[in-house]
Order: structure tokens, then C-alpha cells, then sequence
């Protein structure tokens, strides 16, 4: 998905992944024809690396984000190696099945795994009200790093999480064990209420963030906190913008209900 500087979509004639396939299938036409025209250009294994370079450069001509040039180089050149290796059938399966436990929310709703830096953390930990017994929530708390390191910042807090990706729920689950005052549940965080929170945190992608500023605007109670690390409200200002000074460009944006 392409987007505006305001976060909001632009509306692409193609999806990324279509433009990529074509481009793999427009590559193998061509090298192919080539190769059976002049047999020794593309010796061995080197007809591959060949097919994932056009790919790669073609899908950065074409517009595809930066992220699909390794995806496009590497895909024909591993399929190859792969093949070589002649695993069992069942290993593939279950590299798809873990891959799907781990990125299933990047399909459902648009937002990927990724996690907080160390900084962002410490720079969120300053803003977690002063009483005791505040209540703070992870909406897609990932693999509960964030919930842990608050905790133990903060001992004085409860601290949950809500997970729809399997894989990332249950380390997350697991860690929570020793962990007093926290707490991880599986699911969407479309259907839990906001308003027994004092903060509510998010680390999303730009596509769900008008949505959340709806239901947070709904449910979250007068002088509570809601903090999305680096995707803005569309249209809607902060009360506070603050730059975490990661290596990744983090920025804390915090609306006070
Ligand atoms: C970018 S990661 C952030 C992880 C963690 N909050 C952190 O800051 O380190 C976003 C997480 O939200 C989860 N997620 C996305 N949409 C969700 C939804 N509707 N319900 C529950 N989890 C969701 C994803 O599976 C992913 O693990």
C-alpha cells in the first residue's frame, strides 16, 4: 500500500505483490528467450542471480517500496537452494504455518510486527501517571517486550496486553508468568473497551489510526493518555510530539483525552 505524507492511502492500481509477480514472470520469459538464443551467457546457477537482479531493478523503476528490492533479488536464487536441499514436504508447511502465527496481523489489519525501540520505552516510561495502581494497555503488544521493560521500570503499574498474531501472543503470554501486574489476553483489540485505562498505547501502521482515534475519542475516560509510537491521527494534532532519538526516527505522539 502506497501512502500520503498524511498517512492516509493512496489508492495504487496494482497491489505491491501483483507488480512483483509480473515482474518475475516478464523476467523468466525474457531470460529464457535469451539463454535459448545464446546458450553460453548464462551459465549455471547464474541465470537466477540474473532473473532476482532484472526483478529487483524492475520493482525499484516500477515504485515498490525499498523493502521489496531484497524480497524480489533473493526470491528465484533461495527457491533454487531450496529446491537443491530436497527437505521434506512438511517442512515447508511448516514454515508457512509459522509465518502465518507471526504475520497473520500484517493481512487481517494492516500492520506488521515490529517492536518498540529501548528508547521509545524509556521515553514512555516518563510519561506513565505518578499514582500507584495505574492501569496501562498494549494495543498488539507484539511479543510483550514493552510490557516487561515498563514493568520492571515501573512495579507500581498493571500493565496488558492484547495480541491477535498466535505466535507473538504466546511469548508474550509466557513472559508475563513471572511478571507481577502484567497481563496478556488473545485477540483483537477492536473489541476491548478503553475506558478503565489511564494509558492507552499503540505502535500500529498509518492504516488503522483514523479508526482508533474514533474509538478512543468514544470509549477513553477525560485526562487519559493515548500514545501511538510514529503513525499521526490524520487531520488531528497531538497534545505532545516527542522525538524519541532512536536510530529508527521514533516519535511518541500523545493526546491527553
Ligand atoms: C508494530 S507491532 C508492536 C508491538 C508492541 N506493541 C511494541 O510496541 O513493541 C504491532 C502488533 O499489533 C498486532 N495487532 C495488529 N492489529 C491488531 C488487532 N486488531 N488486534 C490485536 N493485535 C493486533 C500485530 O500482530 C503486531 O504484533
Amino acid at each position: 500500500m502506497q501512502l500520503r505524507a498524511d498517512g492516509s492511502a493512496l489508492r495504487a492500481p496494482l497491489p505491491s505483490w501483483a507488480v512483483a509477480a509480473f515482474l518475475h514472470v516478464a523476467c523468466t520469459i525474457a531470460l529464457t528467450t535469451l539463454a535459448a538464443r545464446a546458450p553460453g551467457l548464462m551459465p549455471g546457477a547464474s541465470w537466477y542471480w540474473f532473473e532476482g537482479g532484472g526483478a529487483a531493478l524492475l520493482g525499484a523503476i516500477a515504485g515498490l517500496p525499498v523493502w521489496w528490492l531484497p524480497i524480489n533479488l533473493l526470491f528465484v536464487p533461495t527457491a533454487h537452494a531450496l529446491l537443491g536441499w530436497q527437505l521434506p514436504a512438511p517442512c515447508y508447511l511448516a514454515v508457512c504455518c509459522a509465518l502465518y502465527a507471526v504475520n497473520v496481523s500484517a493481512w487481517r489489519h494492516r500492520v506488521p510486527l515490529f517492536l518498540s525501540s529501548a528508547r521509545a520505552v524509556a521515553a514512555l516510561a516518563a510519561w506513565l501517571p505518578r499514582h500507584a495502581g495505574f492501569r496501562f494497555i498494549d494495543l498488539g503488544c507484539g511479543t510483550g517486550s514493552l510490557l516487561v521493560d515498563l514493568a520492571k521500570a515501573r512495579p507500581d503499574g498493571e500493565y496488558h496486553g492484547i495480541e491477535a498474531a498466535p505466535l507473538p501472543f504466546l511469548l508474550s503470554r509466557w513472559r508475563a508468568r513471572t511478571q507481577p501486574g502484567m497481563s496478556v489476553m488473545h485477540g483483537n483489540f477492536w473489541d476491548t473497551g478503553l475506558a478503565g485505562y489511564d494509558v492507552v498505547y499503540a505502535y500500529l501502521s498509518p492504516a488503522p489510526m483514523a479508526r482508533l482515534w474514533r474509538k478512543a475519542r468514544r470509549e477513553m475516560r477525560a485526562g487519559s493518555l493515548l500514545v501511538s509510537n510514529s503513525f499521526a491521527v490524520p487531520g488531528v494534532a497531538p497534545t505532545y510530539t516527542l522525538p524519541v532519538g532512536d536510530g529508527i526516527g521514533s516519535v511518541l505522539f500523545i493526546w491527553r483525552m
